[in-house]
């Protein structure tokens, strides 16, 4: 990043360009995770934006995964939803990684769902759970509200209440309405790339985590920067539970989440409607 303006200069091109190409005015966005990219199938897509056509949006990496920019409907809710994150441990700065929450606010979406796949370190939890996330711990070593602050937000913002609870009562209430087994925990969020070694995930238990992963946390933070109300959901894909430790492959990752779409889907959808 040049300077804070060039930063807030391309939020507003970024913004506007989205608004001259899409009708679409949602106040509620979404970020599919690892492998939770089928939930897009659930959105009536009204318009959609490969990232590498949106100006200023991170360049992807990776070949063939350059992820889309949704508008849509989940039921009847005009949403907005990301097939797809920019991660730390890809090489972009939190500038970058962050630079999506930042155009949310600019098109006026005030509400952010986030869902992810991760570790669980919590012994009464299983594979493919869903774990209402109520708190997190950030342990990624680059802050995304380093260096001058963004004039949309304080410089030293509140975090009492990360993820709002009164999303969470609902999503409980939901939960139990459609017997669906729903966990709740600490998020730790890492640098990665590695998954973490036995030492690891039984320090981050003992920290106060219970479950692990390599996302969400910068994004929840610029999210709250800004003042928006916050949900979200981690499907646990694999288990860092001492004496349960095992292999862990980031297909396994995906064929867990993958397996938790359905569930997770029908929560979203209906948290979303009584948005
Ligand atoms: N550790 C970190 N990130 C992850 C994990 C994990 O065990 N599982 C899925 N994402």
């Amino acid at each position: 990043m040049k300077t804070v303006e060039t930063y807030v200069e391309q939020i507003r091109q970024t913004g506007e360009w989205l608004k001259a190409r899409t009708q679409m005015r949602p106040e509620v966005a979404i970020v599919l995770g690892t492998g939770l990219g089928r939930l897009a199938e659930e959105i009536k897509v009204v318009d959609a934006f490969p990232y590498s056509e949106i100006p200023n949006f991170p360049v992807s990496t990776v070949e063939g995964h350059s992820g889309r920019l949704l508008f849509g409907y989940l039921g009847n809710t005009p949403v907005m939803a990301m097939e797809g994150r920019f991660h730390y441990y890809e090489g972009y700065s939190m500038k970058q990684v962050t630079f999506p929450q930042r155009v949310m606010h600019e098109l006026g979406i005030k509400t952010f769902f986030v869902s992810n796949a991760s570790g669980g370190m919590n012994p009464t939890f299983r594979i493919g759970d869903l774990m209402i996330i109520t708190d997190h711990i950030n342990l990624i070593p680059e802050h995304p509200l380093y260096g001058p602050n963004i004039p949309i937000g304080p410089r030293f913002p509140d975090m009492h209440e990360p993820y709002d609870k009164e999303y969470i009562a609902k999503a409980k209430k939901i939960a139990a309405e459609k017997n669906i087994r729903l966990v709740e925990g600490v998020y730790v969020a890492t640098q990665g790339p590695t998954f973490e070694t036995p030492a690891e995930y039984r320090m981050f238990y003992r920290l106060g985590g219970d479950a692990v992963g390599m996302s969400t946390v910068p994004e929840v933070i610029v999210a709250r920067h800004q003042g928006m109300r916050v949900f979200g959901i981690s499907v646990i894909t694999d288990l860092g539970v001492e004496g349960k430790t095992c292999e862990v492959s980031h297909e396994e990752v995906q064929k867990a989440a993958n397996e938790a779409q359905p569930l997770m889907a029908e929560i979203f959808r209906e948290m979303i409607a009584s948005v």
